[in-house]
């Protein structure tokens, strides 16, 4: 695991941002395989910037998306569909049909998490997975639990998750739905790499634990621990609680921007 600690949510945005930039222009096809919540927005504020400006181009990218609430509609104010649509597909001018959600209100909701790791494959996999994390450890929706599943599948969301989700429903609990579909552990490892993007107080605890501690399905950020290839980017308060001795020390770098 490399850990880049940067000076701000900023700088580590657009650090991000200016490694989709890169991968994009590598492989102007790249499968990359997308997150929700606070985090990524002022990521995704820099992709449109850098597309507004040329650098970037999405024209022939393909994305997937981690995870979806179960019983809303993709037109629903809450859904995540919503939101990437707010937040990145509308200011990027990517084909929709290039875009993959899962659908929340599929009939067969077995059949839909199929029907998306068929998608997944059949893009031949996902190159670039960004991740953020919950304050609980969660990636995607995969909750802490006695046992994780490997692909994508339904899940019953903790009230933790559902309150950190309820400004998406005008702050209205009632409103969040008890249950999502996710990608699942194994649909994330089978990534060719992984970033993961953490900012602020609130997640150094957590990340402290998911980088520094055993690899435990109570934690699934844990997980990561055990692919080849991923990058954390932090910016100093999500990596304030890091051991400056532990495990991973040597390997935090800290960019100038
Ligand atoms: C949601 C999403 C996750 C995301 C997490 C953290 O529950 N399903 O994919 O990583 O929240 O969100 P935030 O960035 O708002 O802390």
């Amino acid at each position: 695991m490399r850990i880049t600690v940067c000076r701000d949510p900023e700088a580590a945005s657009a650090l991000v941002a200016r490694r989709i930039a890169a991968a994009l222009a590598r492989d102007p096809a790249l499968v990359l395989s997308l997150p929700t919540g606070r985090t990524p927005i002022a990521l995704y504020d820099r992709l449109t910037q850098a597309v507004a400006e040329g650098r970037v181009d999405f024209a022939r990218a393909v994305t997937f998306n981690l995870d979806e609430f179960v019983g809303i509609g993709a037109a629903h104010p809450g859904s995540y569909r919503t939101f990437m649509e707010r937040h990145l597909f509308s200011r990027i001018g990517i084909p929709r049909r290039r875009t993959h959600l899962l659908d929340g209100r599929a009939r067969d909701l077995a059949a839909e998490c199929a029907r998306f790791e068929r998608a997944i494959a059949g893009a031949g996999g996902v190159d670039l997975q960004l991740l953020g994390i919950g304050l609980n450890g969660h990636v995607g929706f995969n909750e802490p639990g006695p046992d994780l599943m490997a692909g994508t599948h339904r899940m019953k969301l903790t009230s933790q998750t559902r309150r950190a989700n309820a400004a998406l429903f005008g702050g209205d609990l009632r409103q969040v739905p008890r249950e999502a579909l996710t990608m699942g552990m194994g649909t994330i490892l089978r990534a060719q790499r992984i970033i993961l993007l953490a900012t602020g107080w609130s997640k150094a605890r957590i990340v402290r634990r998911a980088l520094e501690g055993p690899v435990t399905t109570w934690l699934p950020a844990s997980f990561l621990q055990l692919h080849g290839d991923v990058e954390v980017v932090l910016d100093r308060d999500a990596a304030s609680r890091l051991s400056p001795q532990g495990p991973h020390g040597p390997r935090v770098t800290r960019p100038r921007s």
